[in-house]
């Protein structure tokens, strides 16, 4: 059996799934973490990996920028593929002005400017998204452990980059929203209507408060921490 957007066959993906936004960072957790490795989907070049990390069976695959993207591909892993997991590991911007470029940020809730519950039939009410508990306490827990620094708190999953309103940040802020990102509303609702369970870990790639930045390099290298804390739970 196959999708529309993933060729895998039952059973070539692993119960968790690691998603980082981009299909070459896939590919590159694979070629850096995984042995055994397999490549199991290249539809629309969304590539997805299994392999082996520390006897355990993981599979690694990309997931699009936004929600829409996350959507499709999560919502197949879960229905179609008897995902149990999915663990998000991308990057965020950063709202507060504690949070620093390279900190790691562990998204215990989700909200959104997303029209994305509007299909649950909510009659107009709010559908607040949050990650799993058991995955957010293992990742806590070994964050800790190696004395990592990490934040743990609510995310913005926004539709928008490029926004009109180069403010709209600071009422977020003053709610205690930690960063935005683009995927983890949708991510927590999938798993959430699915019976399922999702966590994102994101590392501060930028920040709306101070404009720090970093390089694609330095990227690389410093988002090992967050892939860590990933295939440890996973
Ligand atoms: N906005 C949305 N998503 C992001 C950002 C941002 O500033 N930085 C990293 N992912």
């Amino acid at each position: 059996m196959s999708t529309p957007h993933n060729s895998a066959k039952i059973g070539e993906i692993a119960k968790t799934v690691l998603m980082p936004g981009d299909p070459l960072r896939a590919k590159f957790i694979a070629d850096t973490f995984l042995s055994d490795v397999k490549q199991f989907n290249a539809v629309r070049n969304m590539f997805g990996y299994t392999g082996m990390y520390k006897g355990k069976k993981v599979s690694v695959m990309g997931s699009g920028m936004g929600m829409p993207s996350i959507g499709i591909y999560s919502y197949e892993l879960y229905n179609f593929y008897e995902v149990e997991k999915i663990i998000r590991v991308g990057t965020c911007g950063a709202f507060q002005d504690y949070i620093n470029v390279y900190d790691v940020v562990i998204a215990q809730g989700a909200c959104t400017d997303s029209n994305w519950a509007s299909q649950y039939d909510l009659k107009g009410n709010t559908y607040s998204a949050v990650s799993s508990f058991e995955l957010l306490n293992k990742a806590y827990e070994y964050a800790k452990k190696k004395d990592m620094k990490v934040h743990v708190g609510n995310v913005l999953s926004s539709d928008v980059f490029y926004g009109a309103d180069s403010e709209f940040w600071k009422n977020w802020q003053r709610l205690g929203v930690l960063a935005v990102e683009m995927e983890s509303y949708a991510l927590f609702a999938n798993a959430a209507f699915l019976n399922k369970q999702a966590l994102t870990i994101l590392t501060v790639s930028d920040s709306l408060v101070n404009h720090q930045v970093t390089t694609p390099e330095e990227r690389e290298k410093k988002f090992l921490q967050m892939m860590e804390i990933a295939l440890e739970i996973a």
